[in-house]
């Protein structure tokens, strides 16, 4: 699949993606397909992570802009246009100050959701930038929230300080929106993995060797490989070198709503 033959094309996708009946154009259809709806509700949940070949999505300081070039950034900003919020750990929002809108292609800016149930994000933070998308911040019952005027606030109840992330979700549709990209960072991932509410992980790798820095994924540890997850996983060649893995976790997605 030609990248150049993508960007052409690119407009036709998102009309027919956000036509639910349309098929999708046959360049498009294995990346995007899938993301049109979840296997076992009304939800779609993807995430994303970019990292190198050895497995890293940041350096030991926590720098990470940007390990994929310029075709994996334009996969995620893709990504960003057809879901209806991306999610990001307060991890990502302190290290990156990302923005999380969509600028590299043509499509709109998704609703922007910060977890930070400790309130602890600087309320100048850019995800906080009032761009006219919806913004939202997911804190701890009994926390007081750190934001500007017009960020939504969600408390949710924890259990020893942790959010269910099925309970993010679900408070998520309750408010419209229902296709979700969890953008990172690798923690906040791990626990969507780890609690089956991924429909699809897109992995984004990197022609680079760092030898050192944060792993992408950190999971309870194990002993046997046998123990180690499996994945149906279907790969797809970008420019620069890079490598889309999209994984295929339907099979062991819980049912949020
Ligand atoms: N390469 C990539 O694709 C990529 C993408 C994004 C980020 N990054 C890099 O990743 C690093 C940040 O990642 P990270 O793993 O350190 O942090 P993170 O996943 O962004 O944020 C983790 C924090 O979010 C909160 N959180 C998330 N889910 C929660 C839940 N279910 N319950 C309770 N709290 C929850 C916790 O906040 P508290 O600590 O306040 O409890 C947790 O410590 C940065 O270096 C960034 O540059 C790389």
């Amino acid at each position: 699949m030609s990248e150049i033959a993508q960007q052409d094309s690119w407009p036709n996708l998102l009309e027919a993606f956000v036509q639910a009946t349309s098929p999708l154009p046959s360049e498009w259809a294995p990346i995007f397909g899938p993301l049109r709806r979840g296997g076992c509700d009304a939800m779609m949940v993807v995430g994303q992570l970019g990292q190198t070949l050895d497995g890293r999505i940041a350096t030991i300081t926590g720098h990470s802009k940007y390990i994929n070039g310029p075709a994996g950034l334009t996969h995620l900003h893709r990504l960003r246009a057809v879901v209806d919020a991306v999610v990001v750990g307060v991890g990502t929002a302190t290290a990156d100050d990302p923005r999380l809108n969509v600028r590299l292609v043509t499509g709109q800016h998704p609703a922007r959701v910060v977890i930070d149930p400790k309130a602890r994000l600087d309320p100048e933070a850019l995800v906080w930038s009032d761009d006219g998308a919806r913004r939202l911040v997911i804190v701890a019952d009994q926390t007081q929230a750190n934001t500007p005027p017009g960020v939504e606030v969600v408390s949710l109840q924890t259990n020893n300080g942790q959010l269910a992330p099925a309970d993010i979700l679900k408070a998520l549709f309750d408010r419209g929106l229902k296709r979700i990209l969890i953008e990172g960072g690798a923690d906040t991932v791990s626990r969507f993995m780890q609690a089956g509410c991924l429909d699809r992980l897109h992995v984004i790798v990197a022609p680079i060797i760092m030898g050192s820095g944060r792993p992408g994924f950190s999971l309870p540890a194990i002993e046997h490989m046998d123990q180690a997850v499996r994945i149906k996983m279907h790969p797809h060649p970008l420019e620069d070198d890079e490598m889309l893995f999209d994984c295929d976790l339907s099979a062991q997605r819980v049912r949020i709503v």
